[in-house]
């Protein structure tokens, strides 16, 4: 049985005061093997969220990492350098990096292999445009997505792996994707993964929704049979809201 994950993707927002004010505010937290929750936040939050979160049942992630470990890349943070401060995931192949910051199906394989190398968990983004929804090729568009990704990830690191089904046309629009089509595709990447590394590791892999999800929607993705969690964006820069997002897991 796999373990409800609720993670929250902050994106480009909050000052490091406003970050430590979050998580300040949280409620009692769900047991880690009731609900496993964490906020993915900006590099420059990090050294203070590992801080606060490190007695709560809280993962902190990045939102994006460089798979060198060190380097001439200005501005870039590297697995190597994460994974020394202690960050629990990173979240990658976001929609938005691949349109806006040249991320690439080759680079998210590239950062899968160095985050899991730095012994932490790579919440892989994946999902189609909507034109090629409409062009009904969203299914092939996410099964290529899933197989670059885990170009030559060890069969003993696949089960760790999270996926994040992202439609793009669903990311803060406030169109989410229905709970039977966002089912339907996680049921598409997990057969993937199957015939990549057979039943047992696709049966291990988490698959998170991602696309508008609210507290007033997670119960209905939480109970489809392909749907392990969400990635929320909007609904997870208040307190509040985060721990509804966590009950309603
Ligand atoms: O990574 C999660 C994000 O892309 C979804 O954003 O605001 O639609 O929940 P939002």
């Amino acid at each position: 049985m796999r373990t409800p994950f609720i993670a929250g993707n902050w994106k480009m927002n909050k000052t490091i005061s406003e970050g430590e004010q979050f998580i300040d505010s949280l409620g009692d937290l769900p047991a880690e093997d009731e609900v496993e929750s964490a906020i993915c936040a900006p590099f420059i939050h990090l050294p203070s969220l590992l801080e606060k979160a490190q007695h709560l049942n809280l993962g902190i992630g990045a939102e994006n990492a460089h798979y060198e470990d060190s380097g001439a890349f200005t501005g870039e943070v590297s697995a190597a350098m994460l994974g020394d401060l202690g960050v629990d995931y990173v979240i990658i192949g976001h929609s938005e990096r691949r349109e806006h910051f040249n991320e690439t199906d080759g680079t998210v394989n590239k950062k899968t292999h160095a985050v899991l190398d730095k012994n932490m968990i790579p919440i892989v983004c994946v999902g189609e445009s909507d034109a090629e929804r409409e062009a009904g090729d969203h299914a092939s568009v996410v099964e290529s997505q899933i197989e670059k990704a885990f170009d030559g990830i060890p069969a003993e690191s696949a089960g760790k792996v999270v996926v994040a089904y992202e439609p793009i046309w669903a990311i803060g629009t406030g169109k989410s994707a229905t709970s039977e089509d966002a089912n339907e595709m996680c049921g598409v990447i997990r057969k993937k993964v199957a015939s990549l590394y057979g039943n047992e590791t696709a049966a291990a892999v988490r698959i998170q929704y991602g696309g508008s999800v609210k507290p007033a929607n997670i119960g209905e993705y939480m109970g489809q049979e392909h749907i392990d969690g969400a990635l929320v964006g909007g609904a997870s820069l208040e307190p509040e809201d985060f721990m509804a997002l966590l009950e309603g897991a």
